[in-house]
């Protein structure tokens, strides 16, 4: 089968690995992989080249997405989706692999309503914020970078006795500065929902500084729908605190892919691969591994501890 791969969306670290293992997965399959360059855009533009083992030679340690991306709002439009729907059969592309984020699975989900093309899901998005995923490819990567970022903030914040107002992506979703701050071991996160977060802010900055505590770092999630930074950083005002804001911003989405998303792209990019030729409907691929208790130690010897042994199988397939 020839099968369409595209990224699409805000790009994500270890896209690149996702590419190459799909590439390398779907040969090994007996599929011919299509690269559509710019994600849904390049189904209008019939911007198609097919990929060999080579094309995806020297990419897993690279950031971005060597297909481009884009955000593409006329994907929105019937009567665009019906042209992609048109230059698929013509070139006879039967079956998608769609590496993005949840606009990126709307406009599968849309293909497949609509004209009935299958398409398999790889979650890519530094937000993780797609259903039915543990993690997404590029959580690990952006969770790193913004840590890095707020050491080094922590420093000079710790200098100077200061606090600090550090704006962390993630669009509505909360996951990933609800984990920098755990991490960088933040005073407080703002997840604004309400102007009570606000006050629970203030009271916390307080009383950090009646224990004494001289500077602090407040991570604040983003959100499309109000500038929490903004609200706080107005809010302080009438405090005369001194403070600093810093927005991390695209940094986040940059950068070499950390270890467990080059393994988790990896994985996901043969999974859909393996599996695209078969599927009935639109799919996605999930992953499902951190689940912390505790157990007995006989029980212990029941769970089944992650397979190191099938990275040797997958390493022999997507190295070539
Ligand atoms: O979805 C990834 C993301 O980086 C979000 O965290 C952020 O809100 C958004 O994309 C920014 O998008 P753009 O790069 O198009 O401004």
């Amino acid at each position: 089968m020839k099968i369409g791969i595209l990224t699409s969306g805000g790009d994500a670290p270890g896209m690149n690995a996702a590419i190459r293992s799909c590439v390398r997965s779907l040969i090994e399959f007996g599929h011919t992989p299509i690269g559509i360059r710019r994600g849904y855009q390049g189904l209008i533009d019939k911007d198609f080249i097919e990929m060999n083992l080579r094309s995806v030679a020297n990419i897993i340690h690279r950031g971005g997405t060597v297909l481009k991306t884009s955000r593409y709002p006329d994907f929105k439009k019937a009567d665009v989706r019906k042209c992609a729907y048109e230059n698929l059969q013509a070139h006879h592309i039967e079956r998608l692999i769609v590496i993005g984020g949840n606009g990126s699975y709307s406009g599968a989900k849309a293909l497949y309503e609509e004209f009935g093309v299958i398409s398999c899901g790889i979650p890519g998005t530094i937000d993780n914020d797609i259903l039915g995923t543990e993690e997404t490819i590029g959580f690990d990567t952006a969770l790193n970078t913004a840590i890095d970022a707020i050491d080094k903030i922590r420093d000079t914040a710790n200098s100077h006795e200061r606090l600090f107002l550090v704006e962390v992506m993630g669009r509505d979703a909360d996951d990933l500065p609800l984990a920098v701050a755990l991490a960088c071991g933040a005073e407080y996160p703002l997840i604004y929902k309400s102007d009570a977060d606000l006050q629970e802010v203030h009271k916390r900055i307080q009383e950090s500084l009646s224990k004494g505590k001289k500077s602090s770092i407040i991570v604040v999630a983003e959100s499309s729908k109000v500038n929490a930074l903004e609200l706080l950083q107005h809010s302080l005002r009438h405090e005369s605190l001194d403070y600093r804001a810093c927005v991390l911003g695209h940094i986040q989405r940059g950068g070499a892919p950390s270890a467990k998303d080059r393994i988790l792209a990896s994985q996901m990019g043969y999974e859909a691969s393996k599996n695209v030729s078969e599927i009935e409907t639109f799919s996605c691929v999930v992953s499902d591994r951190r689940n912390i208790s505790v157990l007995s130690y006989e029980d212990c010897k029941e769970v089944e501890a992650m397979n190191f042994q099938s990275f040797r199988e997958l390493n022999d397939i997507l190295s070539k």
